[in-house]
């Protein structure tokens, strides 16, 4: 378990790692009308973009660097002088500015994408990290696609950009490739073996190719992740990133078992969600968890009863809580007498035990024919039922 009550710290990526996968790119205006909401969800990283990668990006992350001033505001560099002193231009007049470097470690991308031996990279994380910290005092250094990279080359190379001057140590599943226990292992390894560890806060940066990004950041805060780097609506590469709102409700929910907390305002998840899927038109899936349109949806006729008896017994959080109105009880063909009769009485209508059996036949011959019964549905059949009485 981990020290007490542990603060974790969410580093949104939504507009950089999120933004540059298909379906999801936004203009700078877009961008910063974004930011803003981040900041208002109470995430304490956002990172704005790749400011060397176009003039657009550039302007984006400028003018958020100048307007958001509750958040950090961080920018990805290739260990590269060029992309570095981008990200310094882009984010003058930040009030707390991040600069972001990072380089592949993996011997796949060393020898394929690369072509630099393990001394040549890590030469180059070290001239990064230093370049970076001549203009910002916080540096978070990477090391792209960490979990195939070797555990000693990696503390290595964690150790010297840690010496660099780097506050902040990165550990990608840039191809969600991990699984919990194996991610849970090489944190705890790393902070055994790098150089200095108590230093550094260790970060956990989960793709998710095989569906396990949010488990994968789950257990790496486990093995001692201090900040986890995630997106609105897991938007992202591929598969997407960590999901921010499954991440922070699950702290949430089993915050006893995790012992950590973040300081995001949980009751802006589904607001953000939305104006993020407004803004690049990517919708979220129904049944996705927390912020999809069925997270607090009943139908079955045994779940709406329980639900109506206490909502402990089909929710394991509030629907407010994450900013829904409510739980939803979606009358259908699965529903039972109960939930009919209950629906009913919020609709204003009192039927007697023999009146209520004859509304209950018409609306299952109704749900048979229609997916979902709507409240006017509803009304017809009682007003229908009254007229033929
Ligand atoms: O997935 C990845 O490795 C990244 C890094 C650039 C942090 O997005
Ligand atoms: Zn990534």
């Amino acid at each position: 378990m981990n020290d007490p009550a542990a603060r974790v710290r969410i580093f949104d990526t939504s507009l950089r790692d999120g933004e540059q996968s298909p379906g999801c790119s936004m203009t700078a205006p877009q961008k910063l009308r974004f930011a803003h909401a981040l900041a208002e969800l109470g995430v304490d990283v956002i990172e704005a973009g790749f400011p060397a990668s176009s003039e657009a990006d550039m302007d984006a992350v400028r003018s958020i660097a100048r307007e958001v001033r509750n958040a950090t505001v961080a920018t990805l560099a290739r260990c590269h002088t060029g992309d570095i002193d981008a990200c310094a231009r882009a984010l003058e007049g930040a009030v707390h500015p991040r600069i972001h470097v990072f380089i592949s470690t993996s011997p796949l991308h060393r020898e394929h994408k690369l072509g630099l031996s393990r001394e040549q990279v890590l030469e180059r994380a070290v001239m990064g990290v230093e370049r970076a910290r001549r203009y910002v005092d916080d540096v978070e250094f990477s090391a792209e696609d960490a979990l195939r990279t070797e555990p000693e080359f990696l503390a290595e190379i964690c150790s010297a950009a840690l010496a660099s001057g780097a506050r902040t140590l990165n550990i990608p599943d840039t191809v969600g490739y991990t699984t919990p226990s194996e991610i849970r292992a090489l944190f705890e390894y790393l902070r055994a073996n790098v150089a200095r560890a108590d230093e550094a806060v260790f970060s956990a940066h989960c793709h998710n190719d095989l569906g396990l990004a949010v488990a994968n950041s789950l257990a790496a805060i486990e093995g001692g992740a201090r900040q986890v780097e995630c997106t609105i609506n897991g938007i992202g590469e591929r598969a997407g990133n960590c999901a921010l709102e499954e991440l922070v409700m699950a702290l949430r929910v089993r915050g006893e078992y995790y012992d950590a907390h973040t300081r995001i305002d949980t009751r802006r998840l589904v607001p953000t969600s939305r104006l993020l899927s407004r803004i690049t038109g990517m919708a979220v899936q129904r049944n996705k968890a927390v912020v999809g349109q069925n997270a607090f949806a009943h139908e079955s006729g045994i779940h709406q009863h329980g639900m109506l008896k206490h909502r402990g017994t089909y929710e394991i959080m509030r629907p407010e809580d994450v900013g829904w109105a409510q739980s939803q009880m979606v009358m259908g063909r699965h529903s039972g007498r109960a939930a009919l009769s209950d629906r009913l009485q919020a609709l204003g209508f009192a039927l007697d035990e023999a009146k209520l059996n004859s509304v209950f036949a018409s609306f299952k011959a109704l749900a048979e024919k229609k997916r979902e019964v709507f409240d006017a549905d509803l009304e017809a059949l009682v007003l229908g039922t009254d007229a033929r009485a």
